[in-house]
């Protein structure tokens, strides 16, 4: 499918750098997270305090499965953990082309330390945790990519005119034809 992905650590730019794309792309925008939240009623704060991280994931892979049905030639931008399962990766892959967008661990600790709507990130020590996080999932997150954008020192444009210059190669490209290479 010809959706673009993006995919990467909370605080990498996934959004901001998404919107623009799907603006200057004229595409859809779709943010998993918003798509969570309007299906279930609630914030992911409260989801994740009501029902646990687990019910969390569940529905991550039950929206992957509708956006197999339901999504085309939109910028997606994915809640970070979300790569984590390899059925999660599977899914990805198959709608498109998926974008790391990465980010050192000083950068992400600027972006997120002031935020108060992530979970993942609650309670105390940050920077361990986010550095636990980070390296949990660096691997999770090279495997689902077909593509990789360094996001640290760069403007969100500049970002942005990277992921469509790497792209458009990729896109409307037969999964079949592109597996068997
Ligand atoms: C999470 C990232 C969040 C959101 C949830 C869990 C994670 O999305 O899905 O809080 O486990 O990394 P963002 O990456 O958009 O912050």
């Amino acid at each position: 499918m010809n959706n673009i992905i993006l995919i990467g650590f909370m605080g990498a730019g996934k959004t901001t750098a998404g919107k623009l794309l799907a603006q200057e792309s004229g595409m859809d925008f779709v943010d998993t997270d918003d798509r969570i939240t309007a299906w279930q009623g609630r914030s992911i704060p409260d989801i994740f305090a009501e029902h646990g991280e687990g019910f969390f994931r569940d529905l991550e892979t039950e929206l992957l499965k509708m956006m197999q049905e339901d999504t085309s030639h939109a910028v997606i931008s994915v809640g970070g953990g979300m790569p984590v399962r390899a059925e999660n990766r599977e899914f990805l892959r198959s709608l498109g082309c998926v974008v790391y967008l990465t980010a050192e661990k000083e950068t992400i600790l600027g972006r997120v330390k002031s935020d108060g709507s992530r979970p993942m990130l609650a309670g105390d020590s940050l920077e361990r945790r986010v550095e636990r996080l980070m390296e949990e999932r660096e691997n999770c997150y090279r495997q689902a990519a077909h593509l990789c954008v360094r996001t640290d020192r760069r403007s969100v444009r500049q970002v942005v005119q990277i992921i469509r210059q790497e792209t458009r190669r990729y896109l409307d490209i037969d999964p079949a034809i592109e597996k068997n290479g």
